[in-house]
């Protein structure tokens, strides 16, 4: 149920954010699960248990969370390192591949993300695949003057892209940088790391959200008897 999946997201967002410790850069990341953990960073930051923090945000979504939780924020610009990036995941594979950019965000997350000395993924159970792709398409930002070149390119390299569109907006979602989003559907990702690099290689394409080789730990909250536990 919803409620089930709350409780996981939450479970796990609690266990990241307790790894976090005073005077770190953090990298914040996207999403309903990184949501819950700016909050609990913000919790800790009140009550005293933690101090001096940064946060490197991966979106609009975190930096306005960042500032209602009362993180303090600093751009690629001010720090020359990332202590720690915590980050969900639309799918985690055996290996510790994901595909990100459900939320659009992918191509912030993957500058943020591979800068971090240690980036901690969080998801629930219910984003664990054995292969990449088999419930998520791969999201690809696309600059809007190359939408139609960049989709015929996918669709040669044996892709479905779909045009993502709003859902409180009419026409399509625009990033956090005024781009596209397609959604590209494989019938099967033999190679995640060549495709990342095939898709990455087209004019026109920002970023794709296969994350290869990039995570290096990988929460993941589950209900064990109905009770919220993290591995
Ligand atoms: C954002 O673009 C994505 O990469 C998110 O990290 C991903 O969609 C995870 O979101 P939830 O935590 O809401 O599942």
């Amino acid at each position: 149920s919803q409620d089930a999946v709350k409780q996981m997201k939450q479970a796990v967002a609690k266990a990241a954010a307790d790894r976090v410790q005073s005077g770190m850069v953090v990298g914040l990341g996207t999403g309903s699960t990184t949501a819950f953990v700016i909050e609990f960073l913000g919790d800790r930051l009140r009550n005293g248990e933690l101090s001096n923090i940064r946060g490197v945000p991966t979106s609009f979504q975190a930096s306005v969370l960042a500032k209602q939780y009362g993180i303090p924020l600093v751009t690629l610009d001010d720090v020359t390192k990332i202590d720690v990036a915590i980050d969900g995941a639309d799918e985690v594979d055996p290996a510790k591949n994901l595909i990100k950019g459900g939320g659009a965000a992918h191509t912030r997350e993957k500058i943020v993300d591979s800068l971090a000395d240690q980036f901690l993924v969080v998801v629930d159970s219910s984003k664990l695949v054995e292969r990449l792709g088999s419930t998520f398409p791969v999201p690809v930002e696309v600059l809007p003057l190359a939408l139609s070149p960049v989709s015929r390119a996918l669709t040669a390299l044996g892709g479905k892209p779909e045009l993502r569109m709003g859902v409180k907006k009419d026409g399509p979602v625009i990033t956090d940088q005024g781009n596209f989003v397609l959604d590209v559907t494989f019938a099967e990702i033999a190679d995640a790391a060549a495709l990342e690099k095939t898709i990455n290689n087209i004019p026109g394409v920002l970023e794709n959200g296969l994350f290869v080789n990039v995570a290096d730990v990988v929460l993941v909250g589950e209900l064990v008897e109905g009770q919220p536990r993290v591995r």
